[in-house]
């Protein structure tokens, strides 16, 4: 079997895991819930049960190299075990230098030794500012981007870790790696170390300014703005006010190349970023560095080893942020999305509108428990989300898992095509979908609520044969063909893949025919226009 691997088709990029279309059904583990095999053990059963067929969890530089140069890989290899055993796969989280804009995860050896490894100084010659938290001033101290010796030593380690993986991952039970986590810089809008005050003060690199240009037309307003009126200069002549959070990325960007860089010559699987979004109206309020959606462009110029960059959503605009992360060709990859009720609408929506990668409920190890705020808000969350008073129901959310699982080989040969498309009741402006001759509406409202959020995905496999995936909704059909103006259905069937074969359980007719969707089911549906 090839290695798993990121392939362009109908225009979009896929994922491929044994040379077959792959979206990952999965959910992010507690920060701290893969640092023991023992702990994990009762983990995967129950995400096993929940038709997950993919987890992420982090494996961490302070694991991996608690001395420098001795390299510890007996945890990995027990997750590849417990992964195998459970027949799932799993993505690594690379905890290195950086996990929320922070250094927690470096070893001890890096931690203490702040003269080779210099902290980032928010203010001039101070490695700490403070924020409050629940009334308790707490400490925050970062690496600096900007430091030789850190971004060497964290790309050897993830070096070793990829050369191990190919060597012991012969089945490929890792299937990706997140590089760092949640980059960037809090509490200031950039590092005012002296070798990040040289660096700003001195010429933009050409090669940025011509990747943002061959870019331009999705740049945002005011950068493309900057970039209209001095395309040479300092990073403040270039960017003017967007130029700390610029110039943050470029580093932050150029750090993650270099590490991701050293891990695919080991061992070249899918790879990519992630970020947290912009919450806050300054850089600094959120990390300032890194892939938001302002620095896309910033990211796919100088990292051309990431595949893809990614967003953690704890906002309510779900909708708009999918949208944004699926510019320039980036495919849509949600590592963390708040665990809520209308999660398993959002999963149905990612994968039927925006052909998604894969989709994470972050804590998926609470699964059945109401979403944890508590340290959310200070990395984040948003916790004024209504949403969030809602639990994710734990039947609901396996069941569709289950059912789009088994329709993952229909699916992915729709990726990139118009053939497949879904709506989703948090976006009341897009309540139909057309499919050349056949437009395909839903009803979310009134006695149609399930769960916090309804979706209909529709999968047209034939001109008069469609797969739909319902939940908390009312579809309806019309023909869009001046031509043949009727509609009928001529069969609805119940069903699902089972073992790959479309297995049906119910034909619907009669009353049944008026089709409402509660729980999450899957119909696959003929149709007839006629005049
Ligand atoms: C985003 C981070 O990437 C995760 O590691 C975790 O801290 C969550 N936030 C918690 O909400």
């Amino acid at each position: 079997m090839s290695l798993p691997r990121v392939e362009v088709r109908n225009g979009q990029k896929v994922l491929l895991v044994d040379d077959k279309p792959y979206i990952l059904l999965s959910g992010e583990l507690h920060n701290s819930s893969s640092s023991t095999l023992s702990y994990m053990e009762p983990i995967w059963d129950k995400l096993k049960a929940a038709n997950l067929n993919s987890l992420l969890f982090p494996v961490t530089w302070q694991q991996t190299e608690p001395v420098e140069g001795e390299f510890h890989f007996e945890l990995v290899d027990g997750l590849i075990e417990q992964a195998k055993a459970h027949d799932m796969k799993f993505g690594i989280l690379w905890f290195g230098a950086w996990k929320n804009a922070n250094c927690s995860y470096a070893p001890n050896w890096v931690k203490k030794d702040t003269d080779r490894f210099l902290r980032a100084e928010g203010e001039k010659g101070k490695k700490v500012s403070y924020f409050t938290m629940f009334g308790h001033k707490v400490p925050y101290t970062t690496l600096s981007a900007f430091c030789d010796a850190t971004r060497e030593a964290d790309a050897r380690a993830f070096a070793a870790l990829c050369r191990h993986l190919k060597e012991y991952d012969t089945d490929h039970t890792v299937i990706l790696i997140q590089v760092e986590n949640e980059t960037g810089m809090l509490g200031s809008s950039r590092d005012h170390s002296d070798v990040a005050d040289a660096s700003f003060n001195s010429k933009v690199p050409g090669k940025l300014i011509e990747g943002l240009l061959a870019r331009k037309e999705e740049l945002v307003e005011d950068v493309r703005a900057a970039l209209d009126q001095c395309q040479d200069g300092t990073w403040p002549e270039v960017f003017g006010a967007a130029a700390d959070e610029m110039f943050m990325a470029y580093h932050t960007a150029s750090y993650i190349e270099a590490v991701a860089a050293a891990g695919k010559a080991e061992y070249p699987i899918p790879m990519y970023a992630n970020c947290w979004l912009v919450q806050g109206k300054q850089p600094g309020e959120y990390p300032s560095g890194g892939p938001v959606y302002r620095a896309m462009e910033v990211y796919q110029t100088v990292a051309p080893s990431l595949d893809w960059l990614a967003p953690d959503i704890y906002i309510p605009q779900f909708v708009d942020t999918c949208k944004k992360y699926t510019k320039q060709g980036n495919p849509l990859f949600i590592p963390e999305v708040a665990m809520h009720g209308g999660a398993p609408g959002r999963l149905i929506y990612a994968v039927g509108h925006h052909h998604a990668l894969c989709f994470a409920p972050f804590g998926i190890d609470d699964l059945g428990q109401q979403a944890d705020t508590f340290l959310g808000q200070a990395v984040g969350m948003d916790v004024t989300d209504k949403a969030l008073s809602e639990k994710m129901d734990p039947a609901t959310y396996a069941r569709v898992n289950e059912l789009i699982g088994g329709l993952t080989p229909v699916l992915g040969e729709l990726y990139g095509t118009k053939d497949l498309d879904a709506l989703i009741r948090e976006d009341p402006d897009r309540r139909t979908m057309e499919f050349g001759d056949v437009a395909i509406s839903a009803v979310f409202e009134g006695p149609m609520i399930q769960q916090g959020g309804g979706a209909l995905l529709a999968a047209r496999v034939a001109p008069d044969t469609f797969y739909l995936l319902g939940l908390g909704c009312m579809p309806g059909f019309a023909s869009l063909d001046p031509k043949r103006p009727y509609f009928e259905y001529l069969t609805i069937e119940e069903g699902a893949f089972i073992d790959g074969v479309w297995t049906v359980s119910r034909l619907l007719n009669g009353d049944e025919e008026h089709v409402r969707f509660g729980a999450p089911t899957l119909l696959k549906v003929q149709i007839h226009l006629f005049d």
